[in-house]
């Protein structure tokens, strides 16, 4: 029977079973319609299943699944049922004993290659054929070609009565195939009928009041069903990328900073790493100060005292700026400009620990400030990944060799390095890497080396140097997911949904 519709099916399966003094059909592929047609394997059973699955939530009927394996002949067993099998061609084409033997070239000619090569072998192994001089003869009168026999039987029944002793024997030379066949057994359910009741999904109040739901039939609930999606959270594409740099700093043994404080006083943010206090990055227009508190509190005051003296009278080695110091504007609260703030509280612990100073690979990823008016690649705020080495008698060579592998490690192997300035950093250089998609240099980080006015009133012991670099998340980012304007990535422009499916990130090479 065609593949008939789930409806006509419906109504087969109930009559079959009504009228089945079994009240059972033991195998669906057997199902007969009207006209006298089987519904057979295959899609039709597909179909079934819809309908008997259906048929089983209302329990009219319960079913079983039962599955059939039989097996198909492969193009090489198809053409060995029909031609015989290659032995049996070798021995048909050659001549009676006594006769004139067929050389390997002729034989080749009448069978072809394969079937020469192959058929010779098994019909020698058989004892069917034997060498006469330089061909080949017959050895036997007549041979009994079983291969061709048995895979005729599959062929036409699926399967062979010997079972697996054939089967095993035939699919391990690849002369067939099995093929899996699903079928059902289906049984009367506890509410069977021939007609198919609409079921009622909910209770209502109609049918308390009235008392018709004493004869409704209820749709059972379908607790397998997919639920509805949850708006689950979604990390932000910042966070996944600096999930990523955090890895590659851990893999270089470098140790978490704890950057938790976005307030940080102008001290530690300027005067620590001495920044001038005239300098105009301090100024109002690029800096954010807070009102209140206005003030913070006191550092060490013999270290205050050595930080003053070098900014007002220098040491170290050094002039000095020779300006004066005020420990009013020292005293300023402000939105950390740089993470180096934080690194530079971190080196003056390390330099005073119990124990004192021992080498220290320190890194952070966070958020820092500066008073910008916004565009496409500027915001307020950003992040700020920075990794600081402080070991004895390091050099701008090693600075060079840290970088190159860590930025190696996020997919940016070919770097330049420009000398540039910073007020804490001598010799300072500007990071340039050659972007691949866009066709030329970028600009990727800031670096150098920290002065000794930053580091030896500290207390630092003399011989130990200090390596830094930084640089913003948001570049990175905003390159790995083709991001051309900031403020969609980060702010109220930011489309929430953009953040759900944007996916996790790997900083691999060739990015
Ligand atoms: N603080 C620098 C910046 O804001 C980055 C930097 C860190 C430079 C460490 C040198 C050493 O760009």
């Amino acid at each position: 029977m065609a593949v008939p519709l789930a409806e006509s099916l419906q109504a087969l399966v109930l009559s079959t079973l009504d009228s089945s003094s079994s009240g059972s059909i033991d195998d669906s592929r057997e199902l007969q319609s009207s006209d006298g047609s089987k519904l057979g394997p295959g899609e039709a059973q597909a179909v079934l299943k819809g309908v008997l699955d259906s048929l089983l939530s209302r329990e009219m009927i319960v079913y079983k699944q039962i599955t059939t394996t039989s097996f198909a002949l492969t193009e090489e067993g198809l053409d060995i049922a029909a031609k015989g099998s290659h032995e049996y061609r070798v021995w048909e084409a050659l001549p009676a004993k006594g006769g004139v033997a067929l050389s390997m070239p002729d034989l080749k000619k009448v069978v072809g290659d394969d079937v020469a090569k192959i058929g010779q072998m098994r019909a020698f192994k058989n004892k069917w054929i034997a060498k006469d001089g330089a061909g080949f003869v017959r050895a036997v009168d007549a041979v009994p070609d079983e291969t061709a026999a048995q895979l005729q039987t599959i062929r036409d029944t699926g399967s062979h009565p010997q079972g697996d002793v054939v089967l095993k024997e035939v699919q391990k030379r690849k002369l067939i195939q099995p093929r899996k066949h699903i079928h059902y057994s289906v049984k009367k359910g506890a509410n069977f009928s021939t007609e198919v009741k609409q079921l009622e999904t909910d209770l209502t109040e109609d049918m308390l009041v009235s008392g018709s739901w004493q004869d409704a039939s209820f749709k059972q609930y379908n607790f397998a069903a997919a639920g509805q999606p949850t708006d689950g959270g979604a990390l932000h594409p910042l966070l996944k990328v600096r999930e990523e740099f955090r890895q590659i700093f851990f893999d270089l043994g470098f140790t978490e900073m704890p950057t938790n404080r976005f307030v940080e006083s102008a001290f530690w943010n300027f005067d620590a790493m001495f920044v001038p206090q005239q300098h105009p990055a301090r100024e109002m227009q690029d800096t954010f100060y807070v009102k209140e508190p206005s003030r913070s509190t006191r550092p060490d005051e013999e270290y205050y005292e050595r930080v003053r003296k070098v900014h007002e009278e220098g040491g170290y080695g050094s002039i000095g700026y020779r300006a004066p110091f005020s420990r009013e504007e020292s005293e300023k609260l402000l939105l950390r400009t740089h993470t180096t703030a934080v690194s530079t509280d971190m080196l003056y612990q390390i330099a005073n620990q119990p124990g004192g100073f021992k080498p220290a690979k320190l890194f952070s990823i966070d958020r820092v400030f500066r008073n910008e008016s916004t565009d496409a690649t500027h915001l307020a705020e950003f992040h700020q990944v920075e990794g600081v080495v402080a070991d004895y008698d390091i050099t701008l060579g090693h600075l060079i060799a840290f970088m190159e592998e860590f930025f190696r490690k996020t997919g940016n192997t070919k770097l330049r390095f420009k000398p540039a300035y910073n007020p804490y950093t001598e010799p300072s250089m500007e990071v340039f890497s050659w972007h691949e998609g866009l066709g030329k240099w970028i600009e990727i980080a800031n670096s150098g080396v920290f002065r000794p006015e930053m580091l030896e009133p500290m207390g630092l012991p003399k011989g130990v140097r200090v390596l830094g670099w930084g640089m913003s998340l948001e570049r990175p980012t905003m390159i790995k997911y083709k991001i051309s304007d900031i403020r969609t990535l980060v702010g109220h422009k930011t489309d929430l949904d953009m953040v759900r499916r944007r996916p996790a990130v790997r900083l691999e090479k060739g990015d």
